[in-house]
Parts: C-alpha cells; sequence; structure tokens
C-alpha cells in the first residue's frame, strides 16, 4: 500500500527553544517586528478595488496590529475572472513550493511576530505552526500527483492556525495544479497576506494564487456558491461546513470535491494503571495550550475512580503554574483567546457551570486583552457538552472499571470523531479501546494534539471532517480532476 512515512526525514528542523542563544536569535529576529503596522488587502491577478480598510487589533491588548482591505464584489468577480491553473511542469511547481518553504524560515521574526501580536501565539505555538506550514509546502512538493487539476479551488482557512493550515490547503491546491482562491479567517488576515506575498515571491504565478480577504458570510459565500468554481478545501467549524456544502450542492457541478476539517468533540481515557505524571502533563498540554483553541484539543477527560483523586490533586497543582500573559514573552504558556465573541461564549459557559456548582478549579486572567482562565469543570460524562467550548476549559468525568465500554459508546455517541487520548499501561486495553472508538486521530500514553505532517496524517470522522487527512499520502488526490480522486482516508 502507499507509504505512510517520509522516504526521507524532509520535516522543518525547527528552533531549540532550550537553547539560550537560539532564544537570542528569535529575540533579535522578532524586535524590528514588536510594533510594525502591516497593511493587508485583496492580492488578485489584476487591480483590485477593495473596500475601506478596517483595523486588525491584538487579542492580548486590543492594540493596533494594522489593516485589511476586505475584498468588494467587484473584486471577487475580478478573481474569479482572472484565476488560471497552474501549468507549469510538475517539477517546476515542487520547485517553486520548495523555494516558499526556504522563504517561510528565512521570514521567521516577522512570522513570528505577526503570529503573536495578530492571534496571540506564545513562541512554542509560533515555533509549531511555522513548522507544520513549511512541512506541509514540502510534503506537497514532493508528491505532485500525474493527474490534471480540478480547476479553481477555493480554500477558506480559520483563525487558530492562521499560518499552517492557511498554507496546507494552499499549497495542495497548488501542487495539484489548480488556481487557488484563498479566504482566511476575518480575524487573520495579516499573516495570510504576508505567506501570499512570500509565495508569489517564491514564483507562484498571480493568476494561479489569489488572496481573497472577506466575511465569511460575504467572499466565502461567494467562493463556494459561483459555478466557475471546481472544488472547495475548508477548515473550521460543523457548522460552516454544513452551509458550504449546501451552497455547493445548489450551485456547483454535481460531484465537486469539498474537503472539510471540522470541529472536535475530543476524549481522553485514563484508567487505574496509568502513570499519574505522564497524564497530567498530558492533560495539560492537551486542554490548555494554545489557550484550548485547537480541534485537537482536550474537552472531556474521563478519569478512573481508582486513580481519580491522586490525578486532579496533581492536575489542580499543575494548572496553578500555568502563566497566563502577552505571548510575546518566552515565560508565557497560554495567552489569550481569538476576540470578545470566542471570550463571551467561554465564560457563558463557564458562569453556567458555576451557577450549577460545577466549577473544580479555574486560575485568574489577565486584564485587558481577550483573556480567558484556564478552567475545570466536572460533567457526567461527554453527553453534557452539547457543543464544542473552543476555549481553555476542561471537563471531567469518573467512570468505574465496568462502565469503560458504555464510555466508549458515550464517546462515539456525540457523533464528532476527530482525536482520542488514551492513558493505561494494559495493552490489551490499549487494543480493545483503539478498536472501538470512533476518531481520525488516536493517541496513547501521550498528548493529543500536534500531529506531525507525514507521519501523522491529520483528520476526523463523523461530524469532525470529510477526510482525506491532510499531510498524509491521500490528502492530493482530491485536488485533482474528479476521475482521478481517491477519496480514502
Ligand atoms: P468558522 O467556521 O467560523 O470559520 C472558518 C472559515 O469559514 C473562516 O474563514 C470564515 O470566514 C469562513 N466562513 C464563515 N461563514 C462562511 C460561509 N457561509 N461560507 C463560506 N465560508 C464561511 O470557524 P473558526 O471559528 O474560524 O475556527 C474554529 C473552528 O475550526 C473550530 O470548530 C475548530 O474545531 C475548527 N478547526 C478544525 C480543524 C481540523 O483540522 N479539523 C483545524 C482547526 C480548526
Ligand atoms: N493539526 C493540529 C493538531 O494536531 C490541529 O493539533
Amino acid at each position: 500500500g502507499p507509504e505512510l512515512f517520509l522516504p526521507e526525514r524532509i520535516n522543518s528542523k525547527g528552533f531549540d527553544l532550550g537553547h539560550a542563544p537560539t532564544l537570542a536569535k528569535i529575540e533579535e529576529a522578532r524586535a524590528p517586528w514588536r510594533s510594525r503596522q502591516w497593511q493587508a488587502g485583496p492580492l488578485l491577478a489584476g487591480d483590485a478595488q477593495p473596500e475601506a480598510a478596517k483595523d486588525v487589533t491584538s487579542p492580548t491588548d486590543l492594540s493596533a496590529v494594522g489593516t485589511v482591505s476586505q475584498c468588494s464584489p467587484e473584486d471577487i468577480e475580478l478573481a474569479l475572472a482572472l484565476a488560471e491553473p497552474w501549468e507549469a511542469p510538475a517539477a517546476e511547481r515542487a520547485a517553486i513550493l520548495n523555494k516558499a518553504a526556504d522563504l517561510y524560515e528565512e521570514n521567521y521574526g516577522e512570522l513570528f511576530a505577526i503570529l503573536a501580536r495578530e492571534a496571540g501565539k506564545t513562541i512554542p505555538d509560533a515555533v509549531a505552526e511555522l513548522r507544520e506550514a513549511v512541512d506541509f509546502l514540502r510534503y506537497y512538493a514532493a508528491r505532485i500527483p500525474d493527474a490534471p487539476p480540478a480547476g479553481i479551488f477555493s480554500c477558506i482557512s480559520p483563525w487558530n492556525f492562521p499560518l499552517a493550515i492557511f498554507t496546507g490547503q494552499v499549497s495542495a491546491a497548488l501542487a495539484a495544479g489548480n488556481a487557488v482562491l484563498a479566504k482566511p479567517a476575518d480575524q487573520t488576515p495579516l499573516i495570510a497576506h504576508r505567506a501570499v506575498q512570500l509565495m508569489h515571491e517564491a514564483g507562484v504565478p498571480r493568476s494561479a494564487l489569489q488572496l481573497v480577504p472577506g466575511r465569511g458570510s460575504v467572499v466565502g459565500a461567494a467562493i463556494t456558491s459561483d459555478p466557475r468554481v471546481s472544488g472547495v478545501a475548508f477548515t473550521g467549524s460543523t457548522a460552516t461546513a454544513l452551509r458550504i456544502r449546501k451552497a455547493m450542492a445548489d450551485n456547483l457541478q454535481p460531484g465537486s470535491p469539498l474537503i472539510a476539517e471540522t470541529g472536535g468533540l475530543n476524549a481522553m481515557i485514563v484508567d487505574s494503571t496509568a502513570l499519574p505524571e505522564q497524564t497530567v502533563q498530558s492533560v495539560i498540554e492537551s486542554a490548555f495550550q494554545s489557550a484550548g483553541q485547537r480541534c485537537s484539543a482536550l474537552r472531556c477527560l474521563y478519569l478512573q475512580d481508582d486513580i481519580a483523586d491522586t490525578v486532579l490533586k496533581m492536575l489542580k497543582g499543575a494548572m496553578d503554574c500555568l502563566r497566563l500573559d502577552d505571548p510575546w514573552h518566552l515565560s508565557t504558556d497560554s495567552g489569550p483567546v481569538i476576540d470578545e465573541g470566542a471570550r463571551a461564549g467561554i465564560l457563558a459557559h463557564i458562569d453556567q457551570a458555576r451557577t450549577e456548582g460545577r466549577v473544580m478549579k479555574e486560575l485568574m486572567a489577565p486584564q485587558g486583552g481577550t483573556f480567558v482562565a484556564p478552567t475545570m469543570i466536572e460533567v457526567p460524562g461527554i453527553s453534557a457538552l452539547e457543543e464544542e467550548i473552543f476555549g481553555p476549559v476542561l471537563h471531567v468525568a469518573r467512570f468505574k472499571s465496568h462502565q469503560l465500554d458504555q464510555v466508549i459508546s458515550d464517546i462515539n455517541a456525540t457523533g464528532y470523531g476527530l482525536t482520542f487520548g488514551l492513558h493505561t499501561r494494559i495493552d490489551d486495553r490499549v487494543q480493545h479501546v483503539c478498536d472501538r472508538v470512533h476518531a481520525g486521530n488516536i493517541y496513547v500514553n501521550r498528548n493529543q494534539i500536534g500531529a506531525i505532517v507525514g507521519s501523522q496524517p491529520f483528520g476526523g470522522e463523523g461530524l469532525s471532517g470529510t477526510g482525506p487527512k491532510a499531510g498524509g499520502p491521500f490528502y492530493l488526490n482530491r485536488f485533482c480532476a474528479p476521475d482521478r480522486q481517491q477519496v480514502s482516508a
């Protein structure tokens, strides 16, 4: 069958954050960009006539980071009219995508600065994000399919991985030779604008890659309902994916591919044989890293009764050590959530739990920006969660040994199936649980976030996505003309 692993390890080297000279280099590279103001807008193959610029502010302190001019209706029409599939030979496309990866790495200081200021990314998160973006470029460049492109591909991305997911979708569509219309999330246009500039600088023609910033309900809706579009790659909420599927069904050619990577209600099961220290570290990383704003993040932790008190005591102690602050500082563990709307929604959920006396632990949030303090909430089980709470909120449930299969069936009953974590030292139990849980990515005795391109293809099932997995061997086929598509996960 197809290889799951890279022929040789070509993943981005990244940075060793435990090495003082490396940290000093990062500081030096970021310093010029500390108070820089960026201007973003449409990057089209012709002259754009965008709407008036509006401010982009930092979630950390609401200071100005720059401005964005959104596409006007005329700009969307122009982008669609001028879009041309990328007809350069495969080897040339590969060289240009690899060159773009090099340019991303060379510009790390500026990219880290935008990620911190526009998206609230800590340095470790920004490093991981850059590495993943570079990995996507090189991975897809190494696997250009021998098949015609679909045509025009609309790529619509979320704000939580505004460089990595944006680049992953775009580079896959380009590798397959499509013309791409790339719509970044409303909250994070600046990093997307810089990424497209770097891809153009590397040699991607403007007719093959156009940036179309704007609101989802306007620009997103337009580029998923125009019959000239041949396919859509979408990452974001399940609700938006369903809206796009309907728009495509009503307006696009039958069979036009929709690759949708959506939300999750991710669980972890910890049995009485688990190592408490390892469990606590995994839970802290999975629930609170990136302020819990990962689709892969742990939402519901199931602790077997016999070990629950021990783990909870250690977990509360570990939460006390988390430092919430400006993500620019290296000492910060967790930055803000993306905006006021997100914060209000998460706080409403926490307030409801507080009213019901279910808050087990909460920290203090810094003032000024849109911070939410990491919070632990008791629940009877995952079915008490009606929807994905996209922030630093960990729900905890207890179970008894004989209830294991019921817990698995409750997890599956949510209908989501993105990530799942298991901590146990019983080999047969690993097999038993993994055979039964419906989830795209299953992690055993480790955290459940941070899939690595090439070795851990990422994507879910059910309400969590259509597949095929990003960063895996089947993904690119879905960006090709319909008769060449292979949809296996
Ligand atoms: P969202 O659905 O609100 O927005 C995602 C994108 O869709 C944005 O660019 C938005 O402007 C656009 N959009 C909104 N309405 C649209 C419409 N009617 N037509 C076309 N486009 C439209 O999601 P978000 O809040 O930006 O991101 C968070 C969500 O993304 C969470 O649910 C998270 O789980 C999910 N996510 C999933 C993955 C994955 O790989 N499965 C990865 C990251 C994030
Ligand atoms: N690919 C990202 C992760 O695994 C979403 O955390």
